[in-house]
């Protein structure tokens, strides 16, 4: 079956997301770049990935530097996630976006205010059609409290009501409980 680019586009805008900004030192400058193909990926090593085009300037900046940011944006940074999206940003205006930044240990950017931040350093990277998918170990975490800004058919949304709890409980990710099953075995 051929499937076209507008059917891809909306099948994937139903797959409701976060919203992230991956950070990464670009000789002492702050490169930013909006991104929602992001995911978790194994909980003992914690690893993580993010699928960048090619034609992104991200790219070559994470193939070169091999450690990044990942800035898991607040309600309130819709602004930086637009600013950050804009290829042709020079990114000379991110503080009129709201975006201000501290480094972290290692020197990569950590946006003020993100909900949460993930230090991560390259851990392979595997070329997909005209993406990249950068896998990275994740060696430093940082949550706060608030709530995040969502991405849905489009457009942006904040988060709805929570769902009363039902018999079953509460529900874990199947591939977080197996990883926790994988950690205890091992330490038996
Ligand atoms: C909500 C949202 C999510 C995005 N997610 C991704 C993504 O996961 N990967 C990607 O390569 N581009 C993504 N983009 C597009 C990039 O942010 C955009 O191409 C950006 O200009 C690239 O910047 P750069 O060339 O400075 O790296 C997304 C854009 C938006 C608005």
């Amino acid at each position: 079956m051929n499937v076209t680019h507008s059917e891809f586009r909306k099948a994937l805008g139903c797959f409701s997301t976060g919203v992230t900004v991956i950070t990464v030192d670009e000789g002492g400058e702050v490169h930013g770049m909006t991104a929602n193909a992001f995911s978790s990926v194994s909980l003992d090593p914690p690893l993580v990935l993010v699928c960048v085009g090619h034609q992104a300037r991200t790219h070559a900046h994470l193939q070169a530097k091999k450690r990044f940011g990942v800035n898991v944006l607040a309600a309130d940074q819709r602004a930086i996630s637009e600013y950050y999206a804009r290829a042709s940003e020079s990114h000379k205006h991110a503080e009129e976006a709201g975006a201000r930044f501290d480094r972290t240990s290692h020197g990569t950017p950590l946006l003020h205010g993100a909900l949460a931040y993930l230090e991560c350093r390259l851990h392979s990277a595997q070329d997909a059609g005209d993406h990249t998918i950068f896998i990275a170990e994740v060696e430093d975490v940082m949550v706060r409290e608030g709530e995040p800004l969502l991405f849905y058919r489009g457009r942006y949304r904040n988060i709805g009501e929570e769902l009363p709890t039902t018999a079953g409980g509460e529900q874990d990710n199947p591939a977080d409980a197996s990883a926790d099953r994988m950690v205890r075995d091992r330490k038996r």
